[in-house]
């Protein structure tokens, strides 16, 4: 006998039948809403937008939950980040982070291969997937609609419909709205990490301004070094006296030296950890966007030069072309610049302005500079500028520009400083652009003519 939730499920998909044109009309009524709505929310309000919006969207196709689940790159593991589901079907629990379930092993293979997995009825499932059919069966779905979540080709995640009540059928037209669904909240998922990676930048930078200066950096270094040196130093002692014996105690002796070899081994992990806090991780090399990371680094420094009262500007042409590099990096280059251009205008109490801009003067280079009106810099510092630890600040590491210069020319680019005529530095650095790009590019300048001045 069907339940009164069976029988209600059953009248309403009949009904739905009948209004299938209204229906589709509405459907896309909703779809330009939820475009709308979701980009003009701030990425505080995405996340209870997003599941707003699986609530209508679950009601509107007739389904019975929705679940994004969102794959992190970096552990592997699977984190259900927005789920609704009608009253007394049952969902899983949001904010779980879980590994990658086996029995889903054959789904997850083709979202990971950007598939969309339309499943109408269970029994329609390859062979190779009967423990996702099981799996879902066990989770009482009868129906299932599976979309990859992508964002600039890179699967990030999935979004799934399942129907619990009736065997649903998915026509052509529903599955390709509901990928529009999916590339909408794919775009918004971005735009919260995006924010995310932001927020951890800035905490880096304000990390970096506060690390220890070199002479703290060099006593603790020596005071942890201290420790493994001298239990070396006795060991060894020990040792010799141990072989002076007539009979000495080999197994003594033995002991001793296999100390000696682990307080080695400790030394050189702290040498190790040390020199890990100027290496950056190991580059990610991928097309960059340098006028969308150009504006990334004004978002980030724009309430720090509100607090200090600096003029900031930016000045970017319409597009750029892409660039091979790493993005982190490349972000961590143009601050550390900013964040010594405001040191600059901050010393003193001349004028306090700040111009980052980014041009192509030649097609196959990308120009960025900090061009900044503090007091300049003197002539006996110039040569100096990029030396590791060079540094005329009370409590600077002089580590900034080692770093930028590094990271620069890790890309195949060029680095420079130059005194302005009139007052302040002007840093700046040039980066091949992607060959890809190339030929885009040299189209982009050729109405540019060519005023490359001479550069170091
Ligand atoms: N925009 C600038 N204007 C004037 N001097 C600068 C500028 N940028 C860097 N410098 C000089 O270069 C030195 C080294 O900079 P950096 O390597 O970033 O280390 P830090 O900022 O810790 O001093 C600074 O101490 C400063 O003397
Ligand atoms: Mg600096």
């Amino acid at each position: 006998m069907a339940t009164r939730f069976e029988e209600d499920a059953h009248a309403e998909h009949q009904q739905n039948g009948a209004n299938r044109a209204q229906r589709e009309a509405d459907f896309e009524k909703l779809l330009s809403e939820l475009s709308a709505a979701i980009t003009r929310v701030s990425v505080a309000e995405i996340d209870s937008e997003i599941e707003r919006w699986l609530e209508r969207i679950v009601l509107a196709t007739g389904v019975d939950r929705s679940t994004v689940i969102q794959l992190d790159r970096f552990d592997g593991l699977l984190y259900i980040t927005h789920v609704w589901a009608r009253e007394g079907v049952t969902a899983l629990p949001p904010r779980l982070r879980t590994a990658p379930p086996q029995e889903f092993s054959w789904l997850l293979d083709q979202v990971n291969s950007g598939r969309v997995v339309v499943i109408a009825c269970m029994d329609d499932l390859p062979p190779e997937a009967s423990n996702t059919r099981e799996a879902f069966r066990l989770v009482g779905n009868k129906s299932n609609l599976t979309l990859p979540l992508t964002v600039g080709g890179v699967v990030i995640g999935a979004l799934l419909f399942g129907a619990v009540r009736f065997e649903k059928h998915w026509s052509e037209q529903e599955v390709q709205r509901l990928k529009l669904v999916a590339e909408v909240i794919a775009n918004a998922l971005e735009r919260i990490r995006g924010e995310a990676e932001i927020r951890r930048l800035s905490e880096e930078l304000r990390r970096a301004s506060q690390i220890m200066t070199m002479g703290e950096l060099t006593a603790s270094l020596a005071h942890e070094l201290n420790q493994p040196l001298g239990a070396i130093l006795n060991n060894a002692k020990a040792a010799r006296r141990l072989l002076t014996a007539r009979t000495p105690d080999l197994a003594e002796v033995d002991a001793a030296l296999d100390d000696i070899v682990r307080d080695d081994a400790r030394a050189i992990d702290i040498v190790k950890n040390v020199r890990a806090m100027f290496q950056r991780a190991e580059a990610k090399m991928l097309p960059v966007d340098v006028r969308e990371l150009l504006l990334d680094v004004a978002r980030i420094v724009t309430a720090e030069a509100r607090m200090k009262d600096i003029s900031w500007r930016i000045k970017l042409p319409d597009s750029l072309p892409l660039v091979q590099g790493d993005k982190t990096q490349l972000t961590q280059a143009v601050l550390n610049l900013v964040m010594n251009a405001f040191d600059s205008v901050c010393d003193g109490d001349g004028p306090r302005e700040v111009a980052l801009r980014a041009d192509q003067e030649v097609p196959n280079e990308i120009r960025v500079s900090v061009r900044d009106s503090g007091r300049g810099i003197d002539a006996a510092v110039m040569p100096r500028l990029f030396e590791p630890f060079f540094t005329t600040k009370p409590s600077g590491m002089g580590m900034g520009l080692t770093i930028v210069r590094s990271i620069i020319e890790n890309h195949g680019g060029r680095i420079w400083a130059t005194q302005n005529p009139d007052r302040g530095a002007t840093l700046e650095f040039v980066l091949p652009v992607e060959p890809s790009t190339r030929d885009e590019a040299a189209e982009h300048s050729s109405g540019q003519k060519s005023r490359k001045k001479g550069m170091p």
